[in-house]
């Protein structure tokens, strides 16, 4: 068996140990998003450090468990942190948490991350729907053999953020008078920022916003045909934008200033997919 494949399963024996929850739809909270699956209807919840072998994060104001319950009757999955490749895992760890929500059930997910704008049009604290994305500077999560059980060795990354959910977002977001940005997202390694030179070259390559996370998620969600979309929380103009340092600190404040809003429209979202 394939040796991706042969860890998720071990994965997913350990998780149905603890639970037998079928969730509809997956949910990935980024920075400052993470205390949203305290306010929901919890059913239960697997600490990423149960799970046999599964990548457990480092990073500060990121908790490790998944959490099983109810948004608006549907049945979800929920990541209270996320494993960034910048911690040291391999692209392969970083995507597992993914696919092992998409094999639980899960057949729609829903990402979320802090990211730098890099649009001039953007201000911190900001939403931006993902559109689009750009991976060259990061490892394919696809590298090595591959997992034929998951889906097939090229698969087509034309349309990775649903067109049909975006709309659904666009729409939600318009009904709670929450104005959303749209653009593409570029994924770095991190876990140093950008240089302002980088910034100017990501601008020319079309893209809108920048971080360390997401996109390679949804490449592997994409590659086992789930149904996936984005939001950014766009935190802070990227380097070399305003004469400000860039600092986590500013990340968090800013997520946490807009959470209450990104909490409304998630849920909102995952009542209407
Ligand atoms: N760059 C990369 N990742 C980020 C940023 C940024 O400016 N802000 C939040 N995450």
């Amino acid at each position: 068996m394939n040796s991706v494949y042969e860890k998720l399963k071990l994965c997913l024996d350990s998780v149905r140990k603890k639970t037998d929850f079928r969730p509809e739809a997956a949910l990935v909270l980024g920075s400052g998003l993470g205390d949203y699956a305290d306010g929901i209807q919890v059913c239960q919840t697997v600490d990423y450090s149960e799970i046999e072998g599964f990548p457990v994060s480092t990073v500060p104001g990121h908790k490790g468990r998944f959490v099983f319950g109810y948004v608006k009757d549907v049945p979800v999955v929920i990541m209270q942190g996320r494993v960034h490749y910048y911690e040291g895992y391999p692209m392969t760890d970083v995507v597992l948490p993914t696919r092992l929500m998409g094999l639980m059930g899960a057949k729609k997910l829903i990402l979320t991350n802090a990211a730098g704008g890099v649009n001039f049009d953007f201000v911190p604290g900001d939403f931006m729907l993902i559109t689009d994305h750009i991976t060259t500077g990061i490892p394919s999560p696809l590298i090595g053999p591959n997992p034929e059980e998951l889906g097939t060795r090229f698969p087509d990354m034309s349309e990775v953020y649903s067109l049909r959910l975006r709309n659904i977002i666009k729409e939600e977001a318009g009904k709670l008078g929450i104005s959303l940005k749209e653009g593409v997202y570029v994924q770095l390694t991190g876990p140093a920022y950008e240089t302002p030179a980088e910034i100017r070259m990501f601008r020319s390559w079309g893209a809108d916003a920048v971080g360390m996370s997401t996109a390679c998620e949804a490449m592997a969600a994409r590659h086992m045909g789930m149904e996936v979309c984005g939001i950014s929380c766009i935190t802070n103009l990227a380097a070399g934008m305003t004469t400000k340092k860039l600092d986590h600190q500013e990340v968090q404040e800013t997520a946490d200033r807009v959470a209450g809003q990104f909490k409304q429209l998630i849920t909102e979202v995952i009542g209407a997919i």
